[in-house]
């Protein structure tokens, strides 16, 4: 058997799409135009690149995208302030504050800082708590999570019930809500991680497969039930000799040639869930922008 390959690229342009057609809408019944956010302190090779294409994704979709770059020096304190003033500023429905921040400003304080209603990321514990008690009808979703379902949707439905899901990952960003998310379409769910006795086993027991690890190639194809859904949300950047010296490919958490030999839909790496990631981000600021409307 082979497995169905996931289209993240062609399901991401698809929601892009939707976003811009209702970016218009807004503007066109209610004057809004969705405003995003994007402050950047530092200079960090990847993180400049993931910035600056957010930022042109916004503008594409026809939002007002202001992007801060801030220097490595910035303190605390003035983050704060610039977090403050867009918390304030009604032309910004949606604030991200790329992560990881210089060593000298502790990140929790400045996500905790931002207005829940424009926390595109959806980091706040306010979000946090809405998709645990399974208020995704308020909740911003993080990103990634929220664009690894919309995969997992497209080929399993709406309705996880009788499905068993194990997700390789207990960050706050992937694992936690992407455990909320399954947990809410009725899934039967285990969060595996690093102390998990028995990981191949386990799973192998699984209808879906989510992997959010961080380690290339981790999860092998003889783990994968035949015919299960794998989500591989790992981005990892490893040497290709093969490609010519001091090249490199990305690859994801999962051995893509063995898995996708067994299970019955798998999502590449690239073109899988990274696209999807930019893509909700759009959503959320959207959505933020709508509710905004909804509620003045
Ligand atoms: N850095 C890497 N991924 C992310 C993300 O999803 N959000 C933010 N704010 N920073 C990141």
């Amino acid at each position: 058997m082979t497995a169905t390959i996931i289209d993240g690229k062609a399901r991401a342009d698809r929601m892009v799409q939707e976003v811009t057609e209702r970016t218009a809408r807004l503007k066109a019944e209610h004057g809004v135009v969705p405003g995003l956010a994007v402050i950047l302190v530092g200079s960090d090779a990847a993180s400049q690149v993931y910035v600056a294409s957010k930022s042109r994704r916004a503008a594409a979709c026809g939002f007002h995208s202001v992007q801060n770059d801030m220097a490595e020096t910035t303190s605390e304190a003035e983050l704060l302030a610039q977090v403050e003033a867009f918390n304030a500023d009604p032309a910004i429905h949606g604030i991200l504050v790329q992560l990881p921040l210089p060593a000298h400003i502790d990140a929790g304080k400045v996500i905790q800082s931002i207005d829940p209603d424009k926390d595109v990321d959806g980091f706040h514990f306010i979000n946090v708590g809405r998709l645990g008690t399974g208020e995704t009808d308020t909740a911003l979703v993080p990103c990634t999570p929220a664009g690894s379902m919309l995969l997992l949707e497209d080929v399993a439905g709406h309705d996880l019930s009788g499905k068993t899901a194990v997700v390789v990952g207990r960050s706050n960003i992937v694992g936690k809500p992407m455990f909320n998310l399954l947990l809410k379409a009725n899934a039967t769910v285990t969060i595996a991680h690093s102390r998990t006795p028995d990981l191949p086993g386990l799973c192998r027991s699984a209808d879906i497969v989510v992997a959010a690890i961080g380690r290339p190639g981790f999860i092998r194809g003889d783990w994968i039930k035949p015919g299960a859904t794998v989500i591989d949300v790992g981005i990892n950047r490893i040497d290709a000799p093969e490609k010519g010296e001091g090249k490199t490919r990305l690859v994801g958490d999962v051995d893509f040639a063995g898995a996708s030999a067994v299970a019955g839909a798998i999502t590449p790496v690239p073109g899988g869930v990274g696209p999807m990631t930019i893509a909700m981000l759009m959503a959320n600021t959207l959505r933020a922008a709508e509710h905004s409307v909804a509620v003045s």
